[in-house]
This record gives structure tokens, sequence and C-alpha cells, in this order.
């Protein structure tokens, strides 16, 4: 199987520390794949390896069958980036920005007045073609970068957090956007902090501290969390937390706005937890959030374990 992506030990060192850490990825062809984790966790690093902007400190990565090392140049042109801080022109027209990007992505003259129209009816800007890009909507202008970005029909698009900073409808919009690429055949990497995207990826790479905690598909996830999730709400949470989560029988406890998700062994012990509370609990199926919080926690226990 040759997978777009595919990653051996993956690493990048800043200095003494580790930002990227022995990462084995694998993507294929047409997949959305989300880079999830904490601040800090190494997505963007990833990304930017992924993109041959920066050099591994060891393993190895290969991208469309190409070395990122080796063979940067060759990558370069067959990908599509788009970061949080994208470059739009404000004092241009959106129908001049896309021309200046054809012009820098080298398509053809011939070829760019329809490449242009295609690109401003995936992003859903028709009717905005003259107006200013200083006047449109964080919404518009996040599109209008992506079909900047994807101006030279890429095979594989790297988004760093484009979400971030808009409206929730804009961000469905967006990743209505991304679902159509992926469909039209191209590989999407997109990194995320926003649950509702996460689901609709394909596959979601979790990462903590550098390094890779999970690699699946969102539905194997909350399947692979093992024991029973269960809500509890208590009248003074704060004050029993620490206690519930001394219980031989409760794996997990966190908060989620003023109610509890504690992950038991099983389900014989949600009556135990009853008895215990004096509150009845309430079977959940786990979502994204309770998956990830499991992830982080069984990384922190086996840290504490290595210490
Ligand atoms: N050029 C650099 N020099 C030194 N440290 C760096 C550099 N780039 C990133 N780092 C560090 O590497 C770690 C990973 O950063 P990275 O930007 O990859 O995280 P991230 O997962 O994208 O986080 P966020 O969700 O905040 O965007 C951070 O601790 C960051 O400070
Ligand atoms: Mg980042």
């Amino acid at each position: 199987m040759t997978y777009t992506v595919n990653t051996s030990d993956l690493s990048r060192k800043f200095g003494s520390f580790i930002a990227v850490d022995k990462i084995n990825l694998k993507i294929s062809s047409g997949e959305v794949c989300g880079f999830l984790g904490p601040n800090g966790a190494g997505k963007s690093t990833a990304i930017r390896m992924l993109c041959g902007i920066l050099k591994p400190s060891s393993g190895k990565a290969e991208v469309l069958g190409f070395d990122v090392e080796q063979d940067s140049e060759k990558i370069k042109p067959l990908i599509g980036y788009m970061s949080q801080k994208f470059s739009l022109y404000n004092d241009l027209s959106v129908r001049e920005n896309l021309d200046f990007y054809a012009g820098i992505y080298s398509i053809p003259v011939r070829e760019r007045k329809r490449r242009i129209e295609k690109m401003i009816l995936l992003a859903g800007i028709k009717g905005e073609e003259n107006a200013l890009v200083a006047s449109l909507s964080p919404g518009i202008k996040q599109r209008l970068a992506l079909g900047c970005a994807i101006m030279a029909r890429p095979a594989l698009v790297f988004l760093d957090e484009p979400t971030s900073g808009v409206s929730p409808t804009a961000r469905r919009q967006f990743f209505n956007i991304i679902q159509e690429l992926a469909a039209g055949g191209a590989t999407v990497i997109v990194s995320t902090h926003f649950m509702d995207e996460a689901e609709r990826c394909d596959k979601i790479a979790f990462f903590d501290q550098g390094r890779l905690l999970a690699l699946d598909s969102p539905d194997q996830l909350k399947k692979s969390l093992a024991g029973c999730l269960v809500k509890l709400d208590l009248p003074e949470p704060f004050k029993q937390i620490k206690t519930l989560e001394s219980l031989s029988f409760v794996k997990e406890c966190s908060f989620h706005g003023l109610s509890l998700h504690l992950l038991l062994n099983d389900s014989n012990d949600i009556a135990g937890l009853e008895d215990i509370t004096g509150f009845k609990p309430i079977r959940l199926t786990p979502n994204l959030e309770d998956v990830f919080i499991n992830l982080l926690r069984q990384q922190d226990k086996e840290e504490r374990r290595e210490l």
C-alpha cells in the first residue's frame, strides 16, 4: 500500500527541546486527516516538515512518494498550504487576488480565467469578485485564501488552523469545501481545536508533547475507549472530585461544564457510584473530547511511572 503521507520516527528538535517525537503517520489518498492536540503539541512543526519547509532532525517522511529531505523542491509545487495567518492583499479585489496567485503558481495565461472562475465557485464567493478584500467578512476572506492556496490543484493540501477566528456557520461552510476537495481525490491535512471539525475527518492524528498518541477514525477512537462512561450532576462537584478520583473503579474523572464525566471500569460500577454519592449517574456514549482526555491522562500516568 502506498500512502500519500508516510513517516517513520519523524522527529524535530529545537536545541535540546523535542517538538516532534518519533511520529509514524500513514495517510491515504483522498483522506481528510485532522491534526488535534493541545497548544504546543507539535502539529504545526509536523506540518512544516511534511511541506518540506523545515528539516527533520531524525527519522523519515515520504510525501506523495518523495522524501521530504532529499526531494523537498519536488514536493512544494504539488502541495497547497494555508496557515492561520494567510496572506491576502487587502487593497486588491477578490479577482485580483486570485489572479495574483495564479501568477505565483505559474498557471498558463490561457487557463487562468477558467481556473479563477472555478475557485470563485468552489469558495462560494460568486458575486464578490469585484469587492475589495478589506471589505469582506472573515469567513469569506478565509474561503478566498483557500481558493488562492489550491489554485494549482494540489494533490495534497495542508491547512493549519484555517478556521480560527470565524463564525460557526463560516467554519461549517469551510469544512464542506474541504470534504468536496477530498471527494475530488485530494488528500487534506487540517489542524484544528474544534471537536465538530474533528468529527468530520476520516482520520484523526492526536498529538501531545510532540508524540502521536493516536491515529484512527473518529468512530474507532470512540470504540477504543475501554470502560463505561457516565455523567454525574452533583450539587458541589468541586468538593467531591478528589474523593471520586480515588475510588478503585473510577479510571478517570473530568469536568464538562459543571457536570462530571467519570470513566468507570464497567457498567456494574454504576450502582456502586450511586450508593456512594446518592445521585444517579447517566450513561453516556463517549464523544471525541472524552477520548482525548483519556489519552492525555494515560500519557500522564505513564510519564509518572517512568519518573
Ligand atoms: N522555531 C522554533 N524554535 C524553537 N521552538 C519552537 C519553534 N517552533 C516551534 N517550537 C516549539 O515547539 C513546540 C511545538 O510547537 P507547534 O507550533 O508545532 O505546536 P502546535 O501543536 O502547532 O500548537 P498550537 O495548537 O498552539 O498551534 C512548542 O513548544 C513551540 O514553542
Ligand atoms: Mg500550530
